[in-house]
């Protein structure tokens, strides 16, 4: 068999379950802005349907998808250059992941400890959505054939069972239909962590937001949790390997240095052997100048829902573009009846 190639194209997913922080900033939506308009086609989705797979108020969902579509284009993502939607628009993302279901196994969606972490103790009352999650998220990033998804490193996993769909679905119907996607993961900011504890991941579930900078805080209260940010009573290292064993400071470096477009080195290079006295009002200031602009234009595009809703059936429709032939040649070469037709 001649080898497929597949066209390079980006995807990736954030959820609407309410308020973005500077973890998915920095580690998704800033990365997301940064490859646009690089020649590559990039398709940005509000995963609603992932959200649901815990409980929403729907009132709170719709706000929330909302929210995230100005916080996308806030951050920079252009509508007219990249393909920006909702997940539940798209029909063929939940049609693509039945068949999905009916490859996945069992025993590779137990392993996900995702599903562990999100289930908890009482893992039978979870949604039978919660635990086929990672089926759906293979169907929204092969129902465009995406080779390339950036993402945190808490996706990791996630993006790894869907090459093993894409593998095992190429293997049984014979064919290189699907790409086997590569997740991309770089930068300073690919983990970023609690402001109050250096071991835990910085997330809007947290029960402490003082835990986390919120896309939607005001300047004061940005300053105010960096200030209060947990360190240890050394000054700052003089060099990266000075930072291990001091997760605290190591991530107050790489958010400083995410931030500031800058590697960890020059970080380092210039703020080695400061104290935090001196090296926090410098952080504040800076994720001041970042987000706040951000957050006031994200405001200004609230006011207007209608021209949002607009840019997402837009968005829809140029998705469904490119998924509708997908899912139809995926289902003839499963043996539908009717799909070549
Ligand atoms: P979600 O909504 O939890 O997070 C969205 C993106 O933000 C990244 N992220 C972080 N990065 C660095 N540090 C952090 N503390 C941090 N917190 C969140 C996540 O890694 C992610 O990139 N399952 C996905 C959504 C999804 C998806 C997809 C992603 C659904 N379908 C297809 C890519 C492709 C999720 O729950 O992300």
């Amino acid at each position: 068999m001649t080898e497929v190639v597949h066209t390079p194209r980006v995807f990736s997913g954030i959820q609407p379950s309410g308020g973005l922080t500077l973890g998915n900033y920095l580690g998704a939506m800033k990365r997301f802005v940064d490859m646009q308009g690089q020649g590559v086609e990039t398709i940005y989705c509000m995963v609603d349907l992932h959200a649901i797979t815990v409980w929403q108020d729907p009132a709170k969902l719709a706000h929330a998808t909302r929210e995230l579509c100005a916080g996308f284009i806030a951050a920079g993502i252009d509508p007219a250059q990249s393909i920006l939607f909702n997940q539940s628009q798209v029909a063929e993302h939940t049609q693509m992941a039945w068949i999905f279901n009916c490859v996945a196994r069992m025993g590779w969606m137990q392993r996900m400890t995702q599903f562990k972490d999100k289930a908890g103790k009482n893992a039978q009352n979870a949604s039978l959505g919660l635990f086929a999650y990672p089926a759906l998220m293979a169907a929204d990033i092969l129902v465009y054939h995406a080779t390339h998804v950036p993402v945190g490193e808490d996706q990791k996993q996630h993006l790894e069972l869907t090459r093993d769909i894409a593998i095992k679905f190429n293997n049984d119907f014979g064919t290189e239909f699907f790409p086997i996607t590569e997740p991309v993961i770089e930068g300073a900011a690919t983990r970023v962590m609690s402001l109050r504890d250096g071991s835990k991941k910085m997330s809007k579930s947290d029960p402490s937001d003082m835990s986390r900078l919120n896309l939607t805080d005001d300047a004061d209260t940005i300053a105010k949790k960096i200030r209060k940010a947990k360190t240890d009573p050394e000054p700052l290292p003089l060099d990266i390997e000075g930072l291990e064993d001091r997760p605290e400071a190591r991530n107050l470096v790489n958010i400083f240095a995410a931030l500031n477009d800058q590697g960890v080195e020059d970080v380092m290079r210039d703020m080695g052997g400061k104290a935090f006295s001196e090296f926090k009002p410098m952080l504040a200031d800076l994720a001041v100048a970042k987000l706040s602009p951000i957050s006031g234009e994200m405001d200004r595009l609230m006011q207007d829902p209608a021209e949002i809703d607009r840019i997402l059936a837009n968005g829809a429709d140029k998705a469904r573009g490119i998924a509708a032939p997908i899912l139809k040649k995926t289902y003839e070469i499963v043996g539908m009846v009717g799909a070549g037709a």
